[in-house]
Parts: C-alpha cells; sequence; structure tokens
C-alpha cells in the first residue's frame, strides 16, 4: 500500500543533523534553543508538591484557573491590558500547541498566511497541513526590518492571517512600536487574524520595551497572543504555554483543542501559578540574558566574525563572510567537526534557503560553555 504524506518537503530538521553532529564530534553546542543549565528548585518543588497535593487528574479544558488567574494578573500589570482569565486565556502544551491549534481552527483551503522569513520552522508545516498558502517575505540581513509597503502589497481578499514573532528567533531583532502601529493601520477594517508569537517576552535587552499586541487595542482585537513557560522558566521539557484572544476567537480555537489534547498537564500548571505570584521571577530574566549576551560577544569582539547585539531571544547571529564564502549549512557543519562548535545556519530558516553567511548561536548556557565556545570562534 502506498500513502501520500500531507508534508512531502519535510525533511529531517537541521536541529537534529547539527546536535547529532555535535555529539558525535564532541562540540560545544550552541545550536539548540534551550539552556544547558537547570530551572529554580523552588519552581521544582513546586511541581512536585502540586502533584503531593492531588492535582493529578483532568485540569480544567482552559487550563488550571490560578494559572489563567496568574496569567491575567501578569497581563494587566505589564501591559495594562486585560483578557478574561475564564474565557481568553487557554493553557496549552506549549507555543507549539498553541500555534498548531489556532493554524487548525482557521485556515482553510488556499487561504494565505503572511509569514516572515527567517522564520520559526512550526508555521508552515501548519499552514500547509490545512490546505493553506505561506506567502514569505523575506527579511534582509543584517537589520531584518519588515517593509510595510511590501506587506500592505501582498494583503488580499485571500489573506486570513499574518503571524509575527518579537522578540523575533532566529535573528535576535525586536518590533518596535511603529512597527506595531503599521499593523494595525494594514489589517483594519479587514478580516484577518494575527498570531502573535511572544515566546521571548521576558528575554529583552538595552532597555527596549516589548511591543505585545495586546497594547494595542485594534490589534488584540484580531490577534492571538502566545506565550510559553518552557522558554520563560528553562524547562523546555514540561510543554506548557498558553495563548489569549478575544471569547470569540478563544470560543472557536476552544472547539478544536477540546478534541486535541483537551488539556495539559496539571500539575505543572498549578506549580508555575504559585511561582508567578512573584513576578521577580519572569521580571529578572533579562538582565540574567543580556549579562550572558554581553559576555559572549566581548569574548568575541576582535574574532573575524561581524554582529549586531541581540535585542531580544537568546539567539545571536553571527556573520562569517569576512572568513569564507561557503554556504552556510557547510560551515556550520565544518565549524562543528573541524573546530568543535556547534550553531545553527540560518538559511533553513529563510525563503528558498538564501544564505546571507549567517549563523545562529545560542547564549542560554552555562558561561563555562560561551568561554570554550568564544575560545573556538576566535581562533577561526
Ligand atoms: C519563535 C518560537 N515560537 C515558538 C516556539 C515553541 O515554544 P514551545 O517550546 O513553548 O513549544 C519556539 C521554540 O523554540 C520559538 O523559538
Amino acid at each position: 500500500m502506498e500513502h501520500i504524506s500531507k508534508l512531502p518537503n519535510v525533511e529531517t530538521t537541521i536541529f537534529s543533523i547539527m546536535s547529532g553532529l555535535a555529539k558525535k564530534h564532541n562540540a560545544v553546542n550552541l545550536s539548540q534553543g534551550f539552556p544547558d543549565f537547570g530551572s529554580d528548585q523552588k519552581l521544582i518543588d513546586l511541581v512536585s508538591k502540586a502533584m503531593n497535593s492531588g492535582y493529578n487528574q483532568y485540569a480544567p479544558m482552559s487550563g488550571n484557573l490560578d494559572l489563567r488567574n496568574a496569567i491575567a494578573h501578569k497581563i494587566e500589570s505589564l501591559y495594562n491590558s486585560s483578557y478574561h482569565p475564564e474565557h481568553e486565556i487557554t493553557i496549552t502544551a506549549g507555543a507549539t500547541q498553541a500555534i498548531s491549534t489556532i493554524l487548525n481552527t482557521f485556515i482553510k483551503p488556499h487561504d494565505e498566511v503572511i509569514v516572515f522569513k527567517p522564520a520559526y520552522d512550526s508555521y508552515e508545516p501548519g499552514i500547509v497541513l490545512n490546505g493553506g498558502k505561506s506567502i514569505a517575505i523575506q527579511l534582509q540581513a543584517p537589520d531584518f526590518r519588515i517593509d510595510w509597503n511590501e506587506v500592505e502589497g501582498k494583503v488580499n481578499g485571500q489573506t486570513k492571517m499574518i503571524i509575527i514573532n518579537t522578540p523575533h528567533n532566529p535573528t535576535g531583532t525586536v518590533m518596535s512600536k511603529h512597527d506595531m502601529l503599521q499593523l494595525q493601520n494594514i489589517t483594519k477594517g479587514t478580516n484577518i487574524i494575527v498570531l502573535s508569537d511572544e515566546v521571548y517576552e521576558h528575554m529583552i535587552y538595552d532597555g527596549e520595551q516589548h511591543q505585545s499586541i495586546c497594547l494595542f487595542p485594534d490589534l488584540k482585537s484580531r490577534s492571538f497572543l502566545v506565550a510559553s513557560f518552557c522558554k520563560t522558566f528553562h524547562n523546555t521539557g514540561w510543554r506548557i504555554g498558553y495563548c489569549c484572544a478575544s471569547k470569540p476567537l478563544m470560543d472557536m480555537f476552544m472547539q478544536v483543542h477540546q478534541f486535541s489534547v483537551f488539556c495539559v498537564h496539571h500539575p505543572t500548571q498549578k506549580g508555575i501559578a504559585d511561582y508567578m505570584q512573584d513576578p521577580k521571577h519572569y521580571l529578572k530574566l533579562s538582565n540574567f540574558y543580556q549579562k550572558k549576551r554581553d559576555l559572549f560577544l566581548n569574548l568575541i569582539k576582535d574574532s573575524r566574525f561581524k554582529f549586531k547585539p541581540s535585542k531580544g531571544t537568546y539567539f545571536q547571529v553571527l556573520d562569517y563572510s569576512e572568513i569564507t564564502q561557503e554556504n552556510d549549512v557547510d560551515f556550520a557543519k565544518r565549524l562543528t567537526i573541524e573546530s568543535g562548535l556547534a550553531s545553527i545556519p540560518l538559511s533553513v530558516f529563510n525563503e528558498n534557503k538564501l544564505d546571507n553567511k549567517v549563523l545562529r548561536f545560542c547564549f542560554a548556557k552555562k558561561d563555562d560553555t560561551l568561554k570554550r565556545a568564544a575560545e573556538i570562534l576566535n581562533t577561526i
């Protein structure tokens, strides 16, 4: 019997390839987007306490109410914006499930979804699985700014959704208030839904303010705000995230959520709800990661790699065009095999694998790991 894949173009991801190579060659691994340090023991204790206190059966479909209240409170205090904890916030299995469920809920065959490249790799497969068409807008190195005239030119009657991501993986750029206002103008009076991927909202540097979708009332009314506790609390394996949207949008989301996961891991939700009672647990992250970024960049400032400091996320892109004109995938592999340092070539996130001679390095690593990586980069 022969079967036809619904995602025939999906290959083994570069993340698996680079991590496999890193392991084989015992390389320092800055390719993967997760920390090599543990999470706060206090949080682990709170999750254990929740398990020992009986939070072991199904959570409500939207998630543990204490956690939804904590999220509503956080958004209110940081952005002066309200989402009703009972109708407008849903806890998901990581941001990944929120993204996939949003796409499954709204994208129909032939719908167009505008995606900015380089883009996080789960957006396009989710669009394609639903018969939608990804309309790519390629951002250009080194600034990766959005040309809103280009966006306006791509919007038409088929445009169902626009996906934004700020702070941005992989480039480490952030959207400005001006960007958000442009997006608001372009979508005003349309039926376009905005999926705003804000999983790195608490990792933003140099005094930049995170421009959450919920700060812009017209945008907020048409948008899903997507966030992740995996990223925020150094526990990518826990698979807990959430999304927020107006009640009419969230009601439709719940129709699909109900039959895909119904609800997610309950004790983790309760533990995180208790942990969030102290806002410094998430407010201190920008400072914590900025120090890591600065350590890494200071150590490589005399290397032959060129960079603009990352403004957010825990990724730093480095331009190697002064070193070689080799294709970025080949160079990333060679750097891993011959020099013992793994990264991710940016072309894998780009339209038509555009190669700007740029690699992505994750600095959510112990200081010692960053020092070892810098030593290698300084020899290249
Ligand atoms: C931009 C972006 N969105 C979403 C996700 C997925 O987050 P989660 O681990 O919560 O599913 C990631 C993870 O790397 C990401 O970088």
